[in-house]
């Protein structure tokens, strides 16, 4: 008989400890612990008599078929996998509640039944009716997906066994599943690892694509089952802002593929458009003229994306002026103004300082330093930045701006959307395409001086001051 055996399991990283206590050692997340039944999937039994079975060891030079891939008929879908779903591999979607998840798994199923494979869709969260529903919305009832709202892995798994192999099977959600295998309620992380386990076995073994649908928390991750993101082949989230249409596909994590590509969608009322060129879409509610906004000519994955950076410095009333960032990194906002204070005889210590990245898109790149300080600088001085000009480079501590990597990429793309000058940093002067004016710069000073030439008094003096 397999003995019964209960612990308690961390909720958010999946330690198990034989006691309760109220911090997770492992995670240092509090009150994560959570009773549950951890007797292992195959009987103590069973286990103990089995013998290894005996395999073939093979070469590192041996041939073997590549990756056979699938394209889904979503570019932007399949930019971020890295060309299509891979047979045999594992896919974990996540994402806010709401963020459109099931819709996108949704098209991407209904594309590829259209195409003539077959593509199943297991709802464990939905009734097919709702589905359905969906499917009518998005104009793709029509599509010969299969469907189904079930919730046991056995079952599932049983059932798509008969008949051709699936080349892609969504389950939504990870979450809702459960294994009679082990006994926690379903939800749990001992119920949501196994059920994932099993999954994936089955994926390598029969060949389908999976693509399980993930929940997020709180904080971004995708609930509990870190254990997940480790099991599974590739970890996509898919991002946005609530008020805004835009979303975001982006890869965390790719045995297949790159990591810094994104996808981008917009959701409209009959579904999830598919953005081609995004630096159109996030420019296009751009306010010309208004102090405090920069374009930074930036590159997501291999794509260049102009995006309007928008940044509001204001007197505060506080005693510790206050620092806010969205989409963007804090520490990297700080250094930008340190090295403004530092070097270029800007005071914003009796400053609030707000940054946005415009369209809920999230930067990463040291290259939007000279954009930032560009905006703030503008914002700060109540004077527009020129509405034709588009700004990238790295700044250093010692105030120095740095060259950056696909310079003449993102030229290209500014001359593309019509914009005639960029200012960058001096390595760039040779990489400038037609029709495009550079202006090069070697330090944050030059660039607070060029802003402050153009005839903005409270610069001007901060320029006389320095120089
Ligand atoms: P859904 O795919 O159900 O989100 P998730 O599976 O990530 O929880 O999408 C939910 C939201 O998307 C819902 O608020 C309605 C909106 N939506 C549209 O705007 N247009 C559409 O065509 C569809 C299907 C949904
Ligand atoms: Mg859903």
């Amino acid at each position: 008989m397999a003995k019964s055996t209960l612990s308690f399991v961390c909720q958010n990283c999946g330690a198990a400890y034989n006691r309760w206590q109220g911090k997770c050692e492992s995670c240092g997340e509090w009150n994560t612990l959570a009773e549950e039944d951890t007797t292992g999937s195959v009987p103590l039994s069973i286990r103990s008599r089995r013998k290894g079975r005996q395999f073939a060891l093979e070469s590192l030079t041996g041939k073997s078929q590549d990756a056979p891939r699938l394209a889904s008929g979503m570019a932007e879908l399949d930019r971020v996998t890295g060309g299509g779903f891979v047979r045999g591999s594992v896919l974990l979607v996540g994402g806010d509640p709401g963020i459109g998840k099931s819709t996108l798994l949704t098209q991407a199923a209904s594309l590829l039944a259209r195409a003539g494979h077959r593509a199943v869709y297991i709802s464990g969260e939905e009734a097919i009716a709702q589905v359905r529903l969906r499917a009518e919305r998005l104009g793709l009832a029509d599509a010969p997906v299969q469907l189904a709202a079930e919730t046991s892995v056995e079952d599932i798994i049983s059932t798509l066994s008969e008949g051709a192999v699936p080349r892609l099977i969504v389950i939504d959600s990870i979450q809702t599943m459960w294994t009679d295998t082990v006994e926690s309620a379903p939800g749990t992380v001992t119920q949501v690892r196994a059920s994932a386990q099993a999954l994936i076995r089955f994926a390598k073994k029969s060949g389908a694509a999976i693509i399980l649908v993930g929940h997020v928390t709180k904080d971004g991750q995708i609930a509990g089952p870190r254990v997940v993101e480790h099991m599974v082949d590739a970890v996509l989230s898919f991002e946005g802002e609530g008020s805004q249409q835009f979303r975001i596909l982006r890869a965390m994590k790719n045995r297949f593929g790159p990591t810094d590509e994104i996808g981008v969608f917009e959701m409209t009322g009959s579904g999830l458009r598919e953005i081609s060129n995004p630096s159109e879409l996030f420019l296009s509610e751009r306010e010309l003229g208004s102090p405090g906004t920069a374009v930074f000519a930036g590159i997501e994955g291999t794509r260049p994306l102009l995006v309007e950076i928008q940044a509001l410095v204001a007197p505060t009333s506080l005693g510790t002026p206050r620092r806010a960032v969205v989409g963007w990194d804090p520490s990297r906002l700080s250094m930008v103004l340190a090295v403004l204070e530092a070097h270029c005889g800007i005071r914003l210590s009796g400053h609030d300082v707000y940054l946005n990245v415009a369209g809920g898109l999230r930067i990463a790149e040291p290259a939007a330093d000279v954009a930032a300080a560009a905006a703030l600088v503008s914002s700060l001085a109540r004077a527009p930045l020129p509405a034709d000009a588009v700004y990238f480079g790295e700044a250093s501590l010692s105030g120095a701006v740095r060259p950056v990597p696909q310079t003449a990429t993102r030229l290209k793309e500014a001359q593309k959307l019509g914009f005639s000058r960029a200012i960058v940093p001096e390595a760039a002067r040779n990489e400038a395409p037609d029709g495009l004016s550079l202006s090069t710069i070697d330090t944050l000073a030059d660039l607070v001086g060029d802003i402050a030439r153009d005839g903005l008094p409270a610069l001007r003096r901060v320029g006389r001051q320095d120089s």
